[in-house]
């Protein structure tokens, strides 16, 4: 399998301001990037980069031969995106650098505000690779997709008929609360993952590898309100994934886009809606700020060059799929202010439920239940 050259793809996005609102990076915000890019190619810094957007986020899609986490290649995209951000505050784009948390790099971007997705690969002959991104979402969209690509046969029939991908594959599985990460073998521990990964306000996938170790796909896992401290902006993710060849095929991974799947992160951060697969044309956000959408780009990558992109979802088969999702979205718009289409009190990114409750403190009045309630509403 390995033998090739060793090569680094790394998916680095922000959002460093939208024209008209939180709906669509502007494209001279994207030039700006790329310019930066250009240049780090041209020093050799980077093998090649293409530069691309879903809504309010820039993505920056670049490979190279310094493995995950170099410094070089973090400040190359920090400068890129100091760059992009000049521009949109010229512009008076709308929330311009908003995902830049610092004024200053420090070796790398994580923890600093962008989302980071990269792995290190042998290249095979032919390395086709997908990479997704979505808006108005967070990391653990990914979560159900990344199931149902390397776990569920009746998504990936590869699992069952392809020697190759028959061992399964090993899921790491992060706990964004505490800090810690956790590798599940399956399908031998798929009931485990399941436990996990079902709570997508905790649980997030950041890898998964082949049993013979061989990476096969990473998420950017940063959440900028666990990093700020506060509601900064929504924690929009990307994803890698390699196909073919004992690896999911390219249907197969596109296969689990085709359920419009609930995700939260919709309108001001604090909305369940429909994850949309859409193509470049309609990667930009409207109703309600969304509904949430997923673009997927397909490339291969051949001694580092990237060759591509083909727009994956731009494409009469998934119709149904932005039809479900739009009446998905119409169903969960209709309840309004209620959960469950608002998120729960403790994953709102905005919320004025503290000074409502302070404010109404002293006109709540002893109620007799008919009997005491032994939960306090903090464990709820
Ligand atoms: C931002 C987002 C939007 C905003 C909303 C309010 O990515 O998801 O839904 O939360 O447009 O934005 P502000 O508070 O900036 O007016
Ligand atoms: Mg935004
Ligand atoms: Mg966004």
């Amino acid at each position: 399998m390995s033998g090739g050259a060793r090569t680094t793809l790394s998916v680095i996005k922000a959002d460093i301001g939208s024209i008209a609102g939180h709906h669509k990076a502007h494209p001279d915000t994207l030039l700006a990037a790329s310019r930066v890019l250009a240049e780090g190619k041209k020093k050799g810094i980077i093998t090649d980069f293409y530069v691309t957007a879903v809504g309010d986020d820039i993505q920056l899609i670049m490979t190279h031969s310094k493995g995950p986490n170099s410094p070089q290649i973090h400040e190359l995209a920090w400068d890129a995106f100091k760059e992009a951000t000049k521009v949109a505050k010229e512009l008076g784009l709308y929330a311009a650098g908003q995902d830049l948390l610092s004024d200053t790099f420090s070796g790398n971007v994580r923890g600093l505000g962008p989302g980071v997705a990269e792995m290190e690969f042998a290249e095979r002959p032919s390395e086709p690779v997908a990479i997704f991104m979505a808006d108005k979402t967070e990391p653990s969209a990914f979560n159900l997709p990344l199931y149902k690509i390397f776990a569920d046969p009746f998504n990936t029939v590869g699992l069952v008929i392809d020697p190759r991908m028959h061992d399964g594959f090993v899921f790491t599985v992060l706990d964004l609360y505490e800090g810690k990460a956790v590798d599940l073998a399956v399908p031998g521990e798929l009931y485990d993952l399941l436990a996990l990964i079902g709570t997508t306000s905790r649980y997030v996938i950041k890898y998964i590898h082949r049993r013979d170790g061989e990476p096969a796909a990473v998420v950017s896992s940063e959440r900028l309100n666990l990093i700020a401290g506060k509601y900064i902006g929504k924690d929009d993710p990307v994803m890698a994934v390699r196909l073919q060849s004992g690896f999911p095929a390219l249907g197969e991974a596109l296969e689990a886009f085709s359920f419009p799947h609930l995700v939260a992160g919709w309108m001001r951060g604090s909305h369940f809606g429909p994850l949309m697969p859409v193509g470049l044309k309609d990667a930009k956000m409207t109703r309600f700020d969304g509904p949430p959408r997923v673009l997927g780009l397909g490339f291969n990558i051949k001694e580092g060059r990237l060759i591509g992109p083909v727009d994956l979802f731009d494409d009469i088969a998934f119709d149904e799929a932005r039809r479900e999702a739009s009446l998905v979205a119409e169903y969960m718009r209709r309840h309004g202010p209620f959960m469950p289409h608002r998120l729960g009190p403790d994953e709102m990114e905005y919320t004025t439920l503290p000074d409502v409750l302070k404010r109404l403190e002293g006109r709540f009045r002893p109620f007799d239940l008919g009997y005491k309630p032994v939960i306090k509403h903090e464990e709820l």
